[in-house]
């Protein structure tokens, strides 16, 4: 347990390689950190120095990006391949991942952050209050980490890579997972199954007692419902950022985000309950519905009878249901009322979905009216350098051909949701690719309406950005209106976050501080909208003192 001690320095090497795993009766090779699935949970306090050595076994370029965190003076540690470092490569490349947890308390994750690699490569990061228990909720008595993923049989850089071939989204997983392991229901979306499959993750609680989960959504593609049968939740936090108490029996969560919910143990002790994790998706036709399943017992486990009571399931929202999505997040308030900027330096309106560039003379694979898929930020679709990262590149005063500093604050074409979207939209759905960066003064604040244009398929994209916590201003569906949205900006109390689902065919507002000195990417969580070109980078100048400037990189800093 943590005791109260000075700032400490939390040190882990994670060797990354080939690990064989038993999952749905097959035998699979994924990539791993420590010979663990999930990898190792990595537990710091507020102001602890962390320090993580990675040497890369596996068959693959890679990087490990600690999600949440906020990197302040230390964006050579954030991990973003050809944004922050170039690979580690394989064959035994090492790299030093150096950061500092300043005023952060919650749950976070790591992840590898290149090609599909963190279907299989990820862990919690826990950041604990610097003084033993001293949360703004009632000390739990115990704690959970509950990590919601995805599986394929298959390997997942082959998925991604098909994926970009055909210029479609990649193939379904298989199965959710739940810390790893795959429940009733896995793969089958069989809400009833009574069948428990020995093999799943089963959480041991004592009746009375409250328990604080620390709920991460790790999945490469789909955003999850999560329920526990009879009983239901307090979220206290939302990607490490405390909430208001809200209370509810379903959490809502995002690819990238992660909920901390107190659960009390009220329940009937001589049952056995599952939680369940079942996909949400707003997409209208959308087929894909799988759901998965852990076991809730109570402790001393007496009922000595499993097999005579079912063990209960919950009540799943049906996958499309908006309508619950939308309220859960609607909401989320922040606890913390400080440092909501109420002046704005930069405005900028981006719009955001799958769109398409035109077909190249050559590409036979490509659809001569609507062009080929890609996705896009303000019509740029994003490409990565090739030849340095783009932080390298910043450091170097930006060299000619790795990135240029003209991403657009708006849209070239402005976006009507409300016309006939093919019809009325096909120029706007014409993208070009780039590496463009928008340029920010340091301290400069910014206000980002992002408006998801849905112009193919009603989807949510979780928006991530790299380096910050923004304030969740307001959010809601079909087009931005200035005249009409204003009013309902929440500068109170609204929650912070590090990652926003912004609705299929709606928009959200976030403003953040530009205080922290580098190169920060902001991009959708769905994995294959990376690639595809869902993304742009914030380039944050240094300041004035010295305590606001970037440091210089570290020894062991790979290059291209
Ligand atoms: Cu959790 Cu850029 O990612």
């Amino acid at each position: 347990d943590y005791l109260l001690a000075d700032a400490a320095i939390v040190e882990h090497t994670f060797h990354v390689g080939n690990l064989s795993v038993q999952r749905l009766g097959q035998s699979q090779v994924i990539t791993a950190v420590n010979g663990q699935f999930p990898g190792p949970k990595i537990e710091a306090r507020d102001g602890d120095t962390v320090v993580v050595h990675v040497v890369n076994l596996s068959p693959y370029n890679l990087s490990i990006h600690w999600h949440g965190i906020l990197q302040r003076l230390s964006c050579w540690a954030d991990g973003p391949n050809m944004v922050s470092q170039c690979p580690i490569r394989p064959a035994a490349g090492t790299y030093t991942y150096r950061f500092n947890v300043t005023g952060q308390e919650g749950t976070l994750w790591w992840h590898a952050h290149v090609s599909f690699l963190r279907a299989t490569v990820y862990g919690a990061l826990i950041l604990h209050p610097a003084a033993p228990s001293s949360y703004p909720f009632p000390t739990p008595h115990g704690e959970a980490t509950i990590l919601l993923g995805e599986w394929w049989n298959v390997s997942v850089v082959d998925v991604e890579r098909q994926a970009l071939l055909m210029g479609a989204g990649p193939n379904n997983s298989v199965a959710l997972t739940i810390n790893g392991l795959i429940g009733a229901g896995g793969g089958g979306g069989s809400e009833n199954s009574s069948s428990s499959s020995s093999s799943q993750y089963e959480l041991a609680v004592q009746r009375g007692r409250t328990y604080l989960l620390r709920i991460i959504n790790a999945a490469l593609n789909y955003e999850l419902f999560f329920k526990v049968a009879n009983h239901s939740f307090t979220v206290v936090a939302a990607d490490a950022c405390y909430t208001d108490p809200y209370h509810t029996d379903v959490i809502v969560i995002a690819p990238g985000q992660t909920v901390d919910a107190l659960m009390r143990a009220d329940a009937d002790p001589g049952r056995r309950y599952y939680m369940a994790a079942q996909v949400y998706q707003s997409l209208a036709n959308a087929t894909y519905s799988a759901a998965t399943t852990a076991l809730l017992t109570y402790l001393p486990d007496a009922s000595g009878s499993d097999d005579e009571q079912p063990t209960l399931m919950p009540t799943m929202p049906a996958f499309n249901d908006s309508a619950t999505a939308q309220s859960f997040y609607a909401s989320l308030t922040g606890l913390l009322q400080d440092g909501v900027p109420l002046h704005v330096d930069t405005r900028m309106l981006v719009t955001f979905g799958l769109g398409a560039t035109p077909c190249a003379s050559a590409q036979t694979l490509c659809n001569r009216t609507l062009g080929s898929v890609a996705a896009s930020m303000n019509n740029v679709s994003f490409q990565l350098p090739t030849t340095m990262s783009l932080l390298e590149a910043h450091m170097r005063g930006a060299p000619d051909g790795v990135y240029t500093r003209d991403f657009p604050d708006r849209p070239p074409v402005m976006f009507d949701f409300t016309g006939d979207a093919m019809a009325a939209n096909r120029s706007f759905m014409l993208t070009s690719k780039g590496t463009k960066v928008k340029t920010l003064r340091y301290n400069e604040t910014v206000e980002v309406v992002l408006q998801n244009t849905a112009v193919l398929g009603a989807e949510n994209h979780p928006l991530h950005l790299h380096g910050f916590n923004f304030f969740v201003l307001a959010q809601g569906p079909g087009n931005f209106n200035a005249h009409r949205h204003v009013r309902k900006y929440n500068l109170v109390n609204p929650q912070q976050r590090n990652t926003v689902a912004v609705p299929g065919g709606g928009w959200a507002v976030i403003r953040f501080t530009a205080d922290n000195p580098g190169v920060w990417i902001m991009h959708c969580h769905l994995d294959a909208h990376l690639p595809f070109g869902l993304a742009m980078a914030f380039e944050v100048e240094d300041g004035p003192t010295p305590d606001a400037v970037l440091p210089p990189p570290p020894p062991d800093y790979p290059r291209c």
